[in-house]
């Protein structure tokens, strides 16, 4: 009862939501895990996708931009609220934890019982979201349970209050009181999390699924994709606009090969197999970046950066991959003829490079490191 009232208020400022009734189905789905393991919660923090006993919003995230529909929503509802939940009641009321710094059962389930079932009888809404729920419409392709879970799951649920509450109560730490103040404190969480979706648009799409690619298809690109790439790189910001810049642009496949090999020597011995390693992952285009040797701007190598990021969103919004490569800069140190080989202007030398292609690999997003940052409002 507690995740349709949740449902039903935080959808009062979103029409299409608000009366849906997939949405408040949605809203009691991810329990039916027990239709499946009944009292084994071996499962749940899985189906509640990391949010059984501590909020991580960022999963909810990553569930919402794989599925979006009005039963998706009420589902991450519903492993919001439940992240919050254990954490509040355990903060509020350390009373109720046994040595084990779990919740004492005895008391955890006849508080939740008994509010529960007083929220169910004294509710005005509780006829309308049960009907809603009834009329629901359960998807049969869920990442984690079936429809037919779902639908006997429902069926359970609105069978579940026919009877008197087989609690004794009263509630003594989860009650009425805490119950509602939490169910107002816990919609935050939800507006934050649901618009940091509706703010997931291409450029971000594109930021937030960039991965360094190790891997290349021979695939060479287009014409029209290279010259969609200098653009990105010619429109990149620099200080005080002193461009101090130049972009090389190599596809030739014999020229790349022969850097690559050039590059293996120069690896330190033991740490990768060098006769497998290709410096530029046999990227059908590599664009060197090169700076003169004394910049007009202080922040020539900032530009540089920059402009290495703007061909990495530009190449995702192609549909391609890219690695940033610092490594090449060795080869230049050791034959500085490569500066002519690739076209840098007079006096001009490495700064940074990437590898752009059809990617055959990917990996996972990089962890974020502790304290990387922090708002000052
Ligand atoms: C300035 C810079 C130089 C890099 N040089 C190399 C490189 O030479 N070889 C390589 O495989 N990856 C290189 N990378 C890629 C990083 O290893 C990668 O960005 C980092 O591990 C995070 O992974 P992600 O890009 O997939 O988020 C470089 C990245 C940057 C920003």
């Amino acid at each position: 009862m507690v995740h349709l009232l949740a449902a039903w208020e935080w959808a009062q400022d979103k029409p299409e939501l608000r009366e849906n009734p997939d949405y408040y189905l949605g809203a009691i789905s991810p329990d039916a895990i027990h239709i499946r393991d009944h009292d084994d919660k071996s499962h749940k923090n899985y189906v509640h996708y990391n949010n059984w006993r501590t909020p991580d919003p960022d999963a909810v995230l990553a569930y919402w931009r794989e599925r979006f529909s009005p039963f998706d929503i009420g589902y991450g509802i519903h492993v919001l609220l439940d992240g919050q939940w254990a954490t509040d009641f355990r903060a509020r009321f350390p009373e109720m934890l046994l040595p084990s710094g779990k919740p004492d059962p005895k008391i955890y389930y006849n508080d939740t019982c008994v509010t529960d079932f007083r929220l169910h009888d004294e509710s005005p809404l509780t006829p309308m979201l049960f009907e809603l729920v009834r009329r629901g419409d359960s998807p049969d392709d869920h990442p984690m349970l079936t429809k037919r879970e779902f639908d006997a799951w429902r069926d359970e649920t609105l069978k579940f209050y026919d009877r008197p509450c087989p609690m004794p109560g009263p509630a003594k730490y989860l009650d009425m009181e805490y119950t509602l103040g939490f169910l107002e404190e816990c919609q935050k969480l939800m507006t934050a999390t649901y618009e940091r979706r509706l703010h997931m648009n291409p450029i971000q799409q594109a930021i937030l699924d960039r991965r360094s690619n190790r891997g290349y298809t021979d695939e060479a690109l287009t014409e029209a994709e290279l010259q969609a790439l200098a653009d990105a790189a010619l429109a990149s910001p620099t200080a005080r606009n002193c461009q101090d810049w130049h972009f090389s642009f190599v596809t030739n496949r014999a020229l790349l090969d022969e850097f690559s090999a050039a590059y293996r020597p120069l690896l330190p011995p033991g740490a990768i197999d060098a006769s497998k390693y290709d410096v530029l992952f046999r990227a059908p285009l590599c664009v060197f970046i090169s700076l003169p040797e004394r910049p007009a701007s202080n922040f020539a190598q900032v530009d540089a950066g920059i402009a290495v990021e703007n061909l990495a969103l530009a190449a995702m919004g192609l549909g391609l991959g890219s690695v940033i490569l610092g490594r090449p800069k060795e080869v230049f140190n050791a034959d500085p003829s490569w500066e002519q080989r690739f076209g840098f202007p007079e006096g001009h030398h490495f700064a940074i490079a990437i590898a752009i292609g059809h990617p055959s690999v990917t990996k996972e997003a990089h962890k974020i490191g502790e304290g990387k940052l922090h708002f000052v409002k």
